[in-house]
């Protein structure tokens, strides 16, 4: 968002605040049947849609400073790694020794100059040429241009590395998220650090565990004591863009943007910014620091959530910047996310499994759920929307 449009913002949140409603987002309640959660069927339709013909968000650009930096998938199903070469130039490949099929990458990033397979010890480049056969007069006729690393495609933009599974799919990132892109170019995302990347298992569904961040309703009851001081009658305001939603939500201090001039208003000192980056990433910009989480589906009841930290170096110099910067973590990640929202959204799959009630029920505040329940059911099938923008 420029200035113009954060200010813009703040007084949509302003009125709002006025009505104490959420802006309009459905005209009636909603059902949302609950097989969209446990329907095995259902997960196999979208593994091969919005989890392959996607751009997916590999994790922060700052993991990728120099030649040789890699960041491998977070995913079994997806087995990839992205690094940058020599030249430069980020590429993608298979995390998969062309020999006899070892995973090459076992560390999550970290820098090499070259990959050895830790099998039978194959050498590959950074650009994914085959440099090495180990008793190479073994395998007379083997070309080695022949047996280079199978390459996906990857782009970093807007902060982000990109990758697709389909080597067809297109990755114009600034198409695919349309005006959002502009944030992260505005938020300056690329000029962040990682604080932290974790990894945990959720046993619930991908779908439900996102959602528990698309409404507000929530926030006085299940963050009674933690989130719900800093929202106090906090109100949300959304934007659409392709198969994206944005969601900002007023902090309890925006009323004190009245003792400032306009010109000096910061959309991120008065309300948190969250956004759904279909499929499966859900990204905060809260006023300090920036969160990047996502998931993967390993069943209809089992998912991977992953959550990278990020933040801006200066406002947390030194040990105390650090140590701060821990308790945002162990906050944000321990204590909001993991035991209570996620909790939550567990213990719901857990009643799923045994019956009861059919469907759930959407009130009026809680359309942003709908909304991206439609935008995943829209891309199920049929031709993806990506390769003309990614727009619907
Ligand atoms: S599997 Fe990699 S060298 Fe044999
Ligand atoms: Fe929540």
């Amino acid at each position: 968002m420029k200035q113009d449009e954060q200010v813009a913002m703040i007084k949509r949140l302003l009125a709002l605040r006025e009505t104490r409603r959420d802006e309009k987002m459905l005209d009636d309640v909603v059902h949302i049947p609950v097989s969209k959660y446990t329907d095995e069927k259902l997960l196999d339709r979208e593994r091969a849609s919005v989890f392959t013909r996607y751009p997916l968000i590999a994790g922060h650009v700052s993991m990728l400073a120099e030649p040789g930096s890699y960041i491998a998938s977070d995913w079994d199903e997806f087995p990839y790694f992205v690094v940058r070469g020599d030249d430069g130039r980020v590429r993608a490949f298979y995390n998969q020794c062309r020999h006899r099929g070892t995973r090459l990458i076992t560390e999550r990033s970290g820098n090499l100059r070259n990959l050895v397979c830790p099998f039978h010890g194959w050498i590959y480049g950074l650009d994914g040429t085959l440099k090495g056969i180990t008793r190479s007069h073994d395998f007379p006729g083997v070309d080695k241009s022949d047996y280079g690393l199978v390459e996906l495609p990857a782009t970093e933009a807007g902060g982000f590395v990109w990758v697709a599974r389909d080597p067809d799919t297109s990755l114009d990132i600034p198409a695919f998220l349309g005006t959002f892109y502009d944030d992260l170019i505005n938020f300056d995302v690329a000029s962040l650090v990682q604080y932290k990347k974790t990894k945990v298992v959720k046993r619930a569904n991908w779908k439900l565990l996102i959602k528990t961040y698309l409404e507000g309703y929530h926030v006085p009851h299940l963050h009674r004591t933690t989130l719900s001081r800093a929202f106090k009658k906090g109100v949300i305001a959304y934007d659409k863009d392709g198969a994206h939603i944005r969601l900002s939500a007023a902090r309890t201090n925006i009323e004190e943007t009245a003792m400032k001039p306009e010109g000096e208003w910061r959309i991120l000192d008065y309300a948190s910014v969250y956004y759904t980056l279909f499929p499966n990433t859900f990204f905060i910009l809260h006023p300090d620091y920036v969160s990047i989480n996502t998931f993967w589906p390993l069943s209809a009841d089992e998912t991977v959530w992953t959550h990278e930290m990020l933040y801006r170096a200066e406002d947390f110099p030194g040990s105390a910047g650090q140590s701060a910067l821990q308790k945002r973590f162990t906050f944000t990640n321990d204590t909001v996310f993991d035991q209570e929202d996620f909790a939550i959204a567990v213990d719901v799959q857990r009643t799923l499994r045994h019956g009861g009630s059919d469907h759930h029920v959407l009130g009026l505040a809680e359309g942003l759920l709908a909304m991206f329940q439609d935008n995943i059911d829209q891309r199920l099938d049929g031709t993806p929307d990506v390769n003309t923008g990614g727009r619907a």
